[in-house]
């Protein structure tokens, strides 16, 4: 790999800021708020920020770069989209879990359902993760879709995934404000409490989580090794000589993306496995 020290220290970086706001929420709920319950009271209400944090962004940030991590590229691919898709079937479920517990208590204390902009774009983030999951599974688990679908497809799953993750960081944003402005009455949001300055920084851990999972996320010379050699076989190809590339396609895997979409295939050796 390319910079494994630049990489380390990203992952370092990322794993710190993830842990940190971890801490930090738990805090938050259990030391300045009323704790942990399930009563449909307040208690109840702070699983939800609770969960949308570890799961919703921290489970969702690791899944999306688990296929970058060099120590398991000698694990099959197969392998490691099965602990891709299950990290995010966790993390939705933990956001599904977060969404019950603030319904839940809006309905006991008839607080209105669904009024802010915050609930908006928070539900909606929770529906298409849903159907990115489902998707995901269809194309890329089920031995049955055929390759060109695959890649065709590959483009869309990754701009989708990083741009629901990174709505998911501003929606949790727009619902930390809204809870200190809320909660916070004597002294008050604007007076700058110990607790304002606490769950702020909380926020700014998070975007700092985002920004280290995007970039990680967004290096080419990071990928799984076959994935790069194709990368830059598809990049250099473009411009003069398009029949060496796509004879090293070929040797290299059925001559399709470079996206798992060799997965339809049998594998035979281990060099095949290491283009799926
Ligand atoms: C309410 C989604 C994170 C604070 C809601 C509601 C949804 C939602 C759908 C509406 C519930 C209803 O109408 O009964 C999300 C999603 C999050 C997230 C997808 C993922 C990051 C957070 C965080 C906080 C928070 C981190 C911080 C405390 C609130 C508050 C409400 C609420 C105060 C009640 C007021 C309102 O409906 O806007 N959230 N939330 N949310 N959420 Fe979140
Ligand atoms: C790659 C997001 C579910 C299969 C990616 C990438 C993102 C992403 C951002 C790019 C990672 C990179 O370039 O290193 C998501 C999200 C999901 C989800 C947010 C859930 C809501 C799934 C599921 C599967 C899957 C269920 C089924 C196996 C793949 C594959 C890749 C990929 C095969 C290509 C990895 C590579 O070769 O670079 N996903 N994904 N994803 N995802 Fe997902």
């Amino acid at each position: 790999m390319e910079n494994l020290k630049h990489f380390l220290l990203a992952l370092c970086a990322a794993a710190a800021a993830g842990f940190v706001s971890i801490i930090f929420v738990l805090r938050w709920v259990l030391y300045f708020k009323e704790g942990l319950a399930w009563d449909g009271g307040l208690a109840e209400f702070n699983w939800h920020p609770v969960l949308t944090v570890t799961g919703f962004i921290f489970l969702q940030g690791i899944a999306i770069i688990v296929y970058r991590l060099p120590w398991t590229w000698q694990c099959s691919k197969l392998m490691m989209k099965f602990i891709h898709a299950g990290l995010n079937l966790l993390a939705f479920v933990f956001a599904v879990i977060a969404m019950v517990a603030v319904f839940d208590f809006h309905n006991a204390a008839n607080i209105p359902n669904m009024y802010s902009l915050h609930s908006w774009l928070g539900l909606t983030a929770v529906i298409l993760y849903g159907l990115q999951l489902v998707l995901g599974v269809g194309m890329y688990l089920i031995p049955v879709t055929p390759v060109s679908w695959r890649a065709a497809f590959m483009p869309l799953h990754v701009y989708s995934g990083l741009l629901l993750f990174t709505s998911v960081i501003a929606v949790a944003l727009m619902g930390i404000t809204e809870k200190l402005i809320f909660g916070l009455k004597d002294p008050k949001y604007k007076d700058s409490p110990p607790e304002a300055i606490f769950v702020n920084v909380l926020g700014v851990l998070l975007v700092l989580f985002g920004g280290l999972i995007l970039w990680i996320a967004t290096r080419t010379s990071w990928k799984r090794p076959s994935d790069q050699i194709l990368h830059s076989l598809h990049t250099n190809g473009g411009s003069e000589d398009n029949s060496n590339v796509a004879s090293a396609l070929s040797q290299l895997s059925d001559g399709s993306d470079a996206y798992g979409a060799g997965d339809a295939r049998k594998r035979s050796n281990k060099s095949d496995e290491q283009v799926n």
